[in-house]
């Protein structure tokens, strides 16, 4: 078990109109948010991301529907369930991700902390655990 503490519940604020959840920089994500992108349409089985960042933090929440992501920093894997429209579960920076098992319905948001680079990247597996298990 390693990064239990980077799932987080973050008050939901509704009323009789319905519910709302917020998100601030530096308060509710530890890291200035820079970038967003949400994945969605995700084909049935597929899985996405499986790679890390050299210095992205992401912060990801299931804004509709669910799915599954696999956080490996290179010494022990978990899985988490994200299938609350409040529950963010952050991904640091030289941690390998894996999204999966999305439902169809499922819409995922992603805060990053940097402007999308190419060069930020870490797509080779065996290139990441060279460089995370000293
Ligand atoms: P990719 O990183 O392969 O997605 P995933 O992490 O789900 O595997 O990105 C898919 C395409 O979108 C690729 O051409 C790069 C582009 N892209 C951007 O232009 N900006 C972004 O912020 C992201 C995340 C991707």
């Amino acid at each position: 078990m390693i990064i239990n503490q980077l799932l987080k519940s973050h008050p939901v604020r509704g009323d009789d109109r319905g519910q709302l959840v917020a998100i601030e920089s530096n308060i509710d994500v530890p890291f200035e948010i820079k970038r967003i992108f949400y994945i969605y349409g995700t084909s049935q089985g597929v899985p996405r991301g499986n790679h890390a960042h050299y210095k992205t933090k992401q912060y990801l929440i299931s804004v509709s529907g669910s799915c599954k992501v696999t956080l490996d920093n290179g010494l022990d894997k978990e899985t988490y369930v994200l299938d609350k429209q409040n529950k963010g579960l952050l991904q640091e920076e030289f941690v390998w991700g894996v999204m999966h098992d999305f439902s169809d319905d499922c819409v995922l948001l992603v805060l990053a902390s940097e402007h999308y680079e190419d060069a930020d990247y870490i797509r080779e597996y065996d290139q990441f655990t060279k460089q995370v298990v000293k």
